[in-house]
């Protein structure tokens, strides 16, 4: 097996790391966080980082880069509080990564790159119409990362969209039939496909499957 060190990690080309240290934790959530200015701009941009904080209170995270450069989701969350997390589907991949692109912030990505702008119950900023799960986010609180000066940003889940076919009855969403697709890295759409489920797991208890009959023997 390879053998990478810190040492021959600080050495590395600058994109030779990126890629290898944005790929090597494993794979990430895909989805499009859509803002709107105070002053009614649309924003709409591909983030590799939400994840799960907690579920009673429903909070998720996501983290953004040094605010060296302007930032637009980060500015217009600042400004109303709102946003909305909008899963990647594999029928938009293409889209949805071009909304990376640094777009002036008059410029909506939603113009440029053929993502529907969609508005539900009230809500100010955008959901992204093509996306299969949708969620309406309500900003918390920050904290700076003082190793590398990114902010990860805290938020409360106020609105969750689906369609109900793609829910179990414990409640469980099934990613794989909402093409949901996750992200290699910073630029790889993968489109992972249910192996298993399993119920919770106790100590000298054989884990056992929701689908099949205990595997392995
Ligand atoms: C696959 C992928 C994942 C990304 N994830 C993040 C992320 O988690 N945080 C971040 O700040 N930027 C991330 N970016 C970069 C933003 O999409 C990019 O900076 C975008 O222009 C931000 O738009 P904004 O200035 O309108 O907020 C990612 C880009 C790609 C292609």
């Amino acid at each position: 097996m390879k053998h990478i060190t810190a040492d021959n990690i600080e050495k590395m080309e600058k994109i030779f790391r990126l890629n290898l240290i944005n790929s090597c934790t494993g794979y990430k959530s895909a989805n499009l966080i859509a803002t709107k200015s105070k002053s009614g701009n649309p924003n709409v941009a591909v983030f590799s980082s939400v994840t799960h904080i907690g579920s009673n209170p429903a909070l998720l995270g996501f983290v953004t880069r040094p605010l060296s450069v302007s930032r637009n989701t980060y500015k217009n969350i600042k400004e109303t509080g709102v946003f909305t997390v909008n899963h990647i589907h594999e029928k938009m991949i293409e889209r949805a990564h071009q909304t990376a692109a640094k777009y002036d912030e008059e410029i909506s990505e939603f113009t440029k790159t053929g993502l529907v702008e969609e508005y539900l119950d009230d809500f100010y900023p955008p959901y992204v119409q093509q996306s299969e799960i949708k969620l309406g986010c309500k900003y918390q609180n920050e904290y700076k990362i003082e190793e590398n000066d990114t902010l990860l940003i805290i938020a409360s889940i106020e609105h969750i969209y689906y369609d109900e076919g793609i829910q179990m009855p414990d409640g469980w969403l099934r990613l794989d039939d909402a093409g949901t697709v996750a992200v290699n890295g910073l630029d790889g759409y993968s489109l992972p496909s249910l192996l298993d489920r399993f119920h919770y797991a106790r100590p000298g208890q054989e884990v056992k499957s929701f689908f099949t009959k205990a595997k392995n023997g």
